[in-house]
């Protein structure tokens, strides 16, 4: 592929949140990965973490998202509840994603270890799509309650916990997306 191809696959890119089968084989799994742990790292900090949740196990962590979601004071309505269930209940793969956090790291500012994190799944988000996947990055599920992140390993005392990526074939073909025009948001600056 050329260098103007792959540029073009990232501009082509969109969240589908609706997948089903095929997900990701273990290879591809492994190849998504890799593509995350690419991401820039000051002082190669290493903090990003991945807690895969397969097929099988995604209408159990339903369960568990949405008791713990309730537990935490959030409310979930019975359809919110049946729609979350409904989605899920294709969704081939979801990644939950965290970082470890660098306390107190005068070099490493933790805004730049966030965005080290954002990064790593974006590359997991372009690497899918092209392989012909669709993601789609949720901070729902329970994401913002203690209870989840931890079920998936990740104290939030040493883990910032920033989300699942489901991933999986698009149920139906992606609607055009709406992107600005990048001059609107651009300036460029010379010396006067
Ligand atoms: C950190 C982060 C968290 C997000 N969480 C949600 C979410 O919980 N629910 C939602 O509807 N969209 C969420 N989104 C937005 C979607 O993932 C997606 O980016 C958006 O629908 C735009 O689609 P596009 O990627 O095709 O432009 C989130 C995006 C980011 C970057």
């Amino acid at each position: 592929m050329s260098s103007l191809a792959s540029v073009q696959e990232i501009i082509s890119r969109r969240s589908q949140k609706l997948v089903q089968a095929p997900g990701p084989s273990a290879v591809q799994i492994d190849t998504l990965l890799k593509a995350a742990v690419c991401a820039p790292d000051h002082s190669a900090l290493r903090a990003w973490r991945f807690a895969l949740i397969h097929r099988e196990n995604i209408d159990t962590f339903a369960d568990l998202a949405i008791a713990a979601t309730r537990r935490s004071g959030r409310e979930v309505t019975p359809q919110k509840e049946q729609n979350t269930r409904k989605w899920l209940s294709t969704v081939p793969l979801l990644i939950g994603m965290a970082y470890k956090i660098s306390h107190n790291n005068e070099k490493v500012p933790e805004i730049e270890q966030t965005l080290s994190m954002g990064a790593a799944a974006m590359n997991i988000q372009n690497a899918a799509h092209m392989m012909g996947f669709s993601s789609y990055w949720s901070t729902g599920l329970g994401s913002y309650t203690d209870e989840v992140p931890e079920a998936l390993g990740f104290d939030p005392l040493d883990y910032r916990f920033v989300g699942f990526l489901a991933i999986g074939t698009p149920i139906s073909p992606a609607a055009p997306a709406q992107r600005p025009s990048p001059e609107t948001l651009t300036t460029t600056w010379r010396p006067n």
